[in-house]
């Protein structure tokens, strides 16, 4: 009954060497090429896994994403990875915003709209992450928080732009802790970003844009998250790292 896309992406983070990450793609792959998922799914690795692992993924059946890029087009950025190189490698995804970044490496939305532009400029789709902290939460400001996350970085795009965007709602306090949002708790934040999408677009892009849950989202948990109105998938952190954790997250379409 959703028409809008589904999809579950796998966030693989600082885990895994090339070879370890080359072999799960591998083992990925051909689970859902033997089973084919019922929604999109994406995996995500660190830079220097994304050549490599474009060669053994089917990308109709499984696509690629980065996790990051840089927030200048190209020169002198000593270790920075550009959107263009990230596309180059046949990935088509590229992860924006994930609180990670914004905590610890001191993402601005600034930065973030820059970045966004960028990977849209080169052809990639944009999984823009917000979601607000425990104490946030506590204060009852969550609302306020992740739309100021969108506002300030997503919401200038054009409606052109926009359909190259998929949210990611992922409260901070439920990231890699175990604790993850109750399915109506996460029901209703997504459906408030569905409506701030509504007056930003128009009601036709809100109910096109695929919005994702992700917060130790698993395969005993999914069912129950994706049989929510507005969750349209997962976008997953530690349970990406198994091929059968990250298969059964993708078997809950099903
Ligand atoms: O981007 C995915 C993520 O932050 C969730 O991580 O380990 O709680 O599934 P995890």
């Amino acid at each position: 009954n959703k028409m809008r896309k589904k999809i579950v992406a796998g966030n693989w983070k600082m885990n895994m060497n090339l070879q370890d990450g080359v072999a799960l793609a591998k083992e990925i792959n051909e689970a859902l090429v033997a089973d084919k998922p019922n929604c999109g799914v994406v995996i995500c690795t660190p830079f220097i896994h994304l050549a490599s692992v474009a060669q053994v993924l089917d990308q109709n059946v499984v696509g690629l994403g980065a996790e990051d890029c840089a927030d200048k087009e190209k020169g002198a950025f000593t270790g920075e990875v550009s959107a263009e190189m990230v596309k180059s490698t046949g990935a088509q995804y590229v992860i924006l915003g994930h609180s990670e970044r914004r905590q610890y490496y001191g993402e601005t939305a600034e930065i973030l709209k820059d970045k966004v532009q960028l990977a849209l400029k080169n052809g990639l789709k944009v999984i823009f992450c917000c979601g607000e902290t425990l104490e946030e939460r506590e204060g009852n400001k969550q609302n306020e928080v992740v739309k100021a996350e969108l506002a300030d970085s997503v919401f200038n795009l054009s409606a052109e732009e926009w359909k190259n965007i998929i949210l990611a709602y992922e409260p901070i306090w439920a990231i890699g802790t175990g604790k993850t949002a109750t399915s109506d708790q996460a029901e209703e934040m997504l459906a408030y970003i569905r409506s701030t999408v509504a007056e930003k677009y128009g009601k036709e892009a809100a109910e096109d844009t695929t919005i994702l849950y992700g917060g130790s989202c698993k395969a005993s948990n999914a069912p129950e998250l994706f049989s929510k109105p507005n969750i349209d998938g997962g976008l997953i952190g530690g349970a990406s790292l198994k091929a059968a954790d990250f298969k059964g997250i993708i078997d809950a379409w099903k």
